[in-house]
């Protein structure tokens, strides 16, 4: 990113939570590969703010554990020696109105009117929070200078509470200074979807119903659900990857291209996607979507645990850990082809990719060549832990008889690129910076894809369904999934790790 940019503009950056994981562990590690790039004003200040007791020193101390283990290829001196001499610490509870009077004081003693605060918390005090951002005028920009507000996923836990919280945070800001994050926007390759589809004059022509026989997206991970056990058991995988990170994706894949690439035409576009999504009715929702719950099992050569046997989860959980789902379009460039969508926790393998797979050749010219034997053409986005693209085609072997093949050709990131380290943070906070909102989410749009999902979540709770169907930790997830394509007569593509073909 620092081909394109210029450090951003001074401000204070405050991190509600600073002493939580999210902070450790991703955003200190960004803020210093922004600090590494050049990225950040010479008077940027940080203000931590934790319940904690503890001093200035004290807190620095903490972070320089938090960038040793986590900003890749870190040192102790140039960037973090400066970093560290920029952070602050303020002790603070985040419901008392005493904590926001104090930071107001900070925020006036370094005589920065631009401030930036970012939401590290546990989602049950944003709404708190942003309440007393409110009370305490930190949101005012009548001073000249501007305030911003990141927010964490998860927003909400269903249409309502979405709703509802999209309301308080609009009753004392505009939608102008909210950034809704959704981290999956941060990575690159996410990114280059949009570039990948409409900075090239090969691809937008096929990418439509008359082509395209269906789309699969999937985001496979091998954790389990670790020590999240609590927040986990009462989110589920539909929550916590669906709305946000999977719809995303989504958006990107079968957006209109927009007219121009500014924060609202692109936000418009994506938001028409969900828009777009045909609303499941109780069958469809039964028919159309499959959870999983992982039981024990061996993931990378190492003995997993079942989820019901994780700490904090109930013994008798019906949380799913897995969901895979078909979504159908009701637009002109996709009435017709189907979006399947997997994710899942305890797999095989990472793996998180966009599989278009192009209809078949019309008709087996080739004797001895069963149309149904063709190798598939498939573009396939690789989106981690491989970053690139693949096109799968059909070649004729070498040799007297016609006899075919199927080919890949690749190409990798890492063959063309020195890529800087990232957490997928950066490009984020950079961008709230800076003041660009494209790859925020607009309040209409994390509404929307709570819309979708909630007759699933209305048929779950009613417990009129079976419990998740069981799927072995190490495995490819549930029969059931392969099912839900089979009756449409087609299969997954298998999750493959980078060692295996
Ligand atoms: C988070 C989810 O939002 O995304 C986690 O809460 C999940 O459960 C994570 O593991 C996946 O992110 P990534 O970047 O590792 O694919």
């Amino acid at each position: 990113m620092n081909d394109r940019a210029k450090a951003a503009p001074s401000c204070v950056f405050v991190i509600f939570g600073a002493a939580g994981d999210l902070t450790r562990r991703l955003l200190m590690p960004a803020i210093y590969n922004l600090s590494r790039a050049g990225l950040l004003a010479e008077d940027f200040k940080i203000v931590g703010v934790a319940r904690g007791e503890k001093s200035d020193e004290e807190f620095r101390a903490e972070l320089d554990g938090s960038i040793r283990d986590f900003a890749e290829g870190s040192d102790s001196d140039g960037p973090w020696t400066w970093l560290r001499s920029r952070v602050n610490y303020l002790k603070g509870d985040l419901t008392d109105t005493a904590t926001y009077r104090a930071l107001g004081e900070r925020l006036e003693k370094a005589g920065r009117e631009n401030a930036l605060f970012y939401l590290a918390t546990p989602p049950s005090v944003f709404a708190p929070v942003i309440e007393h951002l409110g009370r305490a005028k930190l949101l005012d920009e009548s001073g000249g200078g501007w305030r911003r507000v990141i927010i964490e996923k998860p927003f909400g836990t269903d249409l309502e509470s979405a709703k509802a919280l999209n309301r308080k945070i609009l009753s004392v800001m505009s939608e102008r200074q909210i950034f809704r994050i959704d981290h999956y926007l941060g990575k690159e390759t996410v990114q280059n979807i949009m570039v990948l589809r409409f900075g090239n004059g090969i691809f937008e022509p096929m990418w439509n119903r008359n082509h395209i026989d269906h789309v699969q997206i999937t985001v496979a991970e091998t954790v389990g659900v670790e020590g999240r056990g609590k927040f986990y058991d009462a989110t589920g995988a539909l929550r916590d990857m669906i709305p946000n990170h999977l719809f995303q994706l989504l958006e990107l894949t079968a957006m209109e291209p927009p007219t121009c690439f500014d924060a609202e035409a692109v936000r418009t576009e994506k938001a028409k996607v969900l828009q777009a999504v045909h609303p499941f009715g109780h069958n469809d929702a039964e028919r159309s979507v499959v959870r999983g719950q992982y039981t024990a099992g061996t993931v990378n050569g190492k003995a997993m645990k079942a989820y019901r046997q994780s700490p904090d989860v109930a013994p008798d959980s019906r949380t799913e850990t897995y969901v895979a789902l078909k979504l159908m379009m009701d637009n002109w460039r996709w009435a017709g082809v189907p979006f399947y969508l997997r994710t899942g926790k305890a797999l095989e393998t990472r793996h998180s990719e966009i599989v278009i797979r192009f209809k078949q050749a019309p008709f087996a010219l080739f004797r001895d060549t069963p149309v149904d034997s063709l190798t598939p053409n498939d573009l396939v986005l690789h989106l981690q832990p491989e970053e690139g693209v693949t096109v799968s085609f059909g070649v004729k072997k070498p040799g007297p008889k016609v006899a075919m093949r199927g080919v890949e050709m690749r190409f990798d990131y890492k063959d063309y690129f020195k890529v800087m380290p990232s957490t997928g943070y950066e490009t984020l906070i950079y961008d709230c910076m800076t003041g660009d909102t494209t790859l925020f989410k607009r309040a209409e749009e994390i509404e929307a894809g709570w819309r979708i999902v909630q007759p699933m979540l209305d048929l779950w709770a009613g417990g009129a369904m079976d419990a998740p169907a069981p799927y072995r930790a190490g495995s490819q997830g549930p029969k059931e999934a392969d099912e839900l394509l089979a009756r449409d007569g087609r299969q997954w593509r298998a999750l493959v790790g980078p060692d295996r073909p």
